[in-house]
């Protein structure tokens, strides 16, 4: 999948956070529906992926498919680690993290770098972060087993995906993958049982699995329902993105689509 091609599809994205001042690319976490903003729910989906993982003011972190830096800063600000490095392959995204964090010295930085190449000393991480972003590599395995050669001994990947059962059908939609449109998602989906094999069979221990598929519908409903009270006038750009959006709700409520959150150890 070429960076073009990513950034074409991740476009609308970069439109709807700025109209509506987002700083994250991912689907949310929604204990109960109406209750937060959308914001939260993104930040939620966040904290519910690290869990109880240690971060300390020695810690290295990266984030890997950071997008446009969302999560990495709220990591950066809570936690406070010696270094938070986000790694994203689009140029534009990349550019986006910056701006943010232009002209502060205490910040995270950001690399674009590829999930199948990571930019990064072996063993020279304690904590891998990566959340919504592995639908898109083409070889996860490679990935994966790039995540255990940077991690320390005792460092922890963290790893939000959109997974399938239905592997087939979603196979066929990436046929769109093809053309250069807003449409082509260059997703290819694992099942959760694939993703617990692979980590297993490249030594890396189980902590926690979790199924937050509800949760992530839930939270896109709250988001879709804001954008519809807000009115269509800043909807300039992403209506295409709205009704995608729509679908994957749809998906993840049917189950089509799950949402796994995993955290695995290096021995
Ligand atoms: C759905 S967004 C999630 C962004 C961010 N993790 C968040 O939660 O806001 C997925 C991101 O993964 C990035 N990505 C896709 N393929 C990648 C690769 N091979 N290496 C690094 N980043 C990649 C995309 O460009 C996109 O920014």
């Amino acid at each position: 999948m070429s960076q073009q091609n990513l950034d074409v599809f991740y476009e609308p994205n970069l439109r709807l956070t700025r109209a509506y001042g987002l700083l994250g690319y991912n689907a949310g976490y929604a204990e109960v529906v109406g209750r937060d903003s959308f914001d939260q729910h993104q930040k939620d989906l966040v904290w519910r992926l690290l869990g109880d993982v240690r971060i300390g003011p020695e810690s290295t972190v990266i984030d890997v498919g950071c997008g446009i830096g969302g999560p990495s800063g709220w990591i950066f600000d809570r936690y406070g680690p010696a270094r938070l490095i986000g790694v994203e392959y689009c140029p534009t995204s990349v550019r986006a993290a910056e701006q943010r964090w232009a002209g502060q010295v205490r910040r995270p930085y950001f690399l674009q770098g590829d999930a199948h190449r990571l930019p990064l000393a072996d063993e020279s991480v304690d904590v891998i972060f990566n959340l919504e972003s592995a639908l898109h590599y083409a070889d996860k395995r490679k990935f994966i087993s790039e995540c255990k050669r940077v991690l320390k001994p005792g460092g922890t990947l963290c790893l939000g995906d959109i997974c399938t059962e239905h592997r087939r059908f979603f196979a066929l939609i990436g046929l769109l993958n093809r053309i250069r449109t807003q449409f082509s998602t260059h997703a290819s989906l694992w099942s959760a049982a694939r993703y617990i094999d692979t980590f297993g069979s490249l030594g890396l221990s189980l902590l926690r699995h979790e199924d937050v598929s509800r949760q992530s519908a839930d939270s896109l409903h709250d988001g879709l329902t804001d954008i519809g009270r807000r009115g269509w006038g800043a909807a300039r750009g992403f209506r295409g993105r709205f009704f995608y959006l729509c679908f994957v709700e749809k998906l993840l409520r049917r189950r089509w689509l799950t949402y796994d959150l995993f955290a695995v150890v290096k021995k």
